[in-house]
């Protein structure tokens, strides 16, 4: 508790340095029309979310992010989360009042866990095709949650962390990596029709989102996935192909589909299942924007990565750890929407995060997750 409350009283500091409020009271929360509420976070997801786990599991450099320049605009060392910076949840838990989230496996089940944690990994996907071996699946992440939840009930008793988790807001980021090159390469992907894999990896969201249900949970608030063949990766796929960086269209069809499904499921959810409420993030319509329009957004270049080699700097090189060793890095990553060949920067996700929390409908909705927050169960 004590450390936790330090903690987050440092991150405010830090953040807010002097604006907005001073940190007298750790957990001081607006609630104002549910005061005894406690509202916590938990996070599933991709690399889009970790901050950290995979520091802890036995994988390669390829999913790892624990070395410089990795983490270099906010903590000042290589945290492991795949940005300069912080993490989409880790601006939703500061919106939402709550401490600064470390990733499960490295605080483990010790804690009580009662303002929740995250479980996102890396490379993880909906399918347990997607880098198998190498990543924390859903299906995993779901197993982590339910051990988390054993713990809260022995921490706070049965009737307290029912309440923990029939309060608690649920954010996910995941299905971007069950559409990487690798995915659709694989042997699930060339023995079903685009349609079929979609719905699977979709079925595979839509039934971790039913088993948290059954345990209690009311609130989702769920990602699309945006078009991952405009991000700088894809560009450089594009100009090795004999392209002039355009966006990879394939990979730009298949989130579609996915979110023609995904929204329509999550509609279904809240119709057959009382109580079940939820937010859904138009990632896809959002980063498309940025991309078409990133001064509107308070950034400068949304083609070229800062960090990493080849055009657009489509190299996954950042940190010169992996395969390729060379690697550029610009001294602006706030003037940049991507940091590395794929992840977005600490500048980037923090307008994603303020989208999220207090957006307009047609973006995330039906409702926002700041609104999920104030809901009381
Ligand atoms: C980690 O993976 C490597 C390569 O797959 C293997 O040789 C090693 O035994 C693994 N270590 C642990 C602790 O599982
Ligand atoms: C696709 O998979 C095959 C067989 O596993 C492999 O030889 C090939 O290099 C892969 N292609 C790409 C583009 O990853
Ligand atoms: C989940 O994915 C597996 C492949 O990993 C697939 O066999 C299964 O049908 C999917 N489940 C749903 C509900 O779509
Ligand atoms: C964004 O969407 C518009 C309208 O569909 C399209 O013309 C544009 O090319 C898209 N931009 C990107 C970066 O995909």
């Amino acid at each position: 508790m004590a450390n936790l409350c330090i903690q987050q009283c440092l991150i405010v500091v830090l953040v807010v340095l002097g604006s907005l409020t001073t940190p007298s009271d750790c957990f001081h929360r607006d609630h104002d029309h549910h005061p005894k509420t406690t509202a916590a976070l938990f996070t599933f997801g991709d690399s889009v979310f970790d901050p950290g786990n995979n520091n802890y599991i036995n994988t390669t450099v390829d999913f790892q992010a624990n070395f410089p320049p990795y983490g270099e605009s906010f903590f000042k060392y290589p945290s492991g989360a795949f940005s300069d910076g912080r993490v989409i949840p880790d601006f939703i838990a500061q919106y939402a009042n709550l401490p600064f989230l470390q990733p499960y496996l490295q605080i483990g089940s010790q804690y009580q866990l009662a303002y929740g944690t995250n479980f996102a990994s890396g490379g993880a996907g909906a399918l347990a095709e997607t880098f198998p071996g190498f990543v924390i699946d859903l299906k995993k992440q779901l197993w982590y949650f339910n051990e988390a939840e054993k713990k809260l009930r022995s921490n706070l008793g049965n009737r307290r962390a029912e309440r923990v988790v029939s309060n608690a807001v649920y954010l996910f980021c995941i299905g971007g990596n069950d559409y990487s090159t690798d995915s659709t390469n694989s042997s699930i992907f060339k023995s079903s029709t685009p349609e079929d894999y979609v719905a699977m990896v979709v079925g595979n969201i839509t039934t971790v989102l039913k088993e948290i249900y059954k345990k209690g949970g009311r609130k989702f608030a769920v990602m699309n996935v945006p078009a991952i063949g405009c991000i700088p990766a894809f560009r450089a796929l594009n100009v090795a192909a004999g392209g002039n960086g355009e966006c990879e269209e394939e990979y730009v069809a298949l989130p579609k589909l996915h979110n023609v499904l995904l929204s329509r499921e999550l509609e279904q959810l809240q119709k057959q299942l009382k109580g079940f409420k939820y937010s859904y993030f138009d990632f896809f319509t959002v980063l498309n924007e940025t991309i078409d329009n990133p001064s509107k957004f308070g950034l400068k270049e949304a083609k070229t990565g800062c960090c990493g080699g080849g055009p657009y700097r489509g190299d996954h090189s950042c940190g010169g750890k992996t395969a390729i060793k060379e690697y550029e890095l610009c001294d602006n990553p706030q003037d940049y929407l991507f940091f590395d060949s794929t992840h977005p920067t600490q500048a980037a996700n923090e307008q994603f995060a303020k989208l999220m929390w207090s957006g307009p409908t047609k973006l995330t909705g039906p409702y926002n997750v700041k609104s999920l927050f104030q809901l009381s169960y």
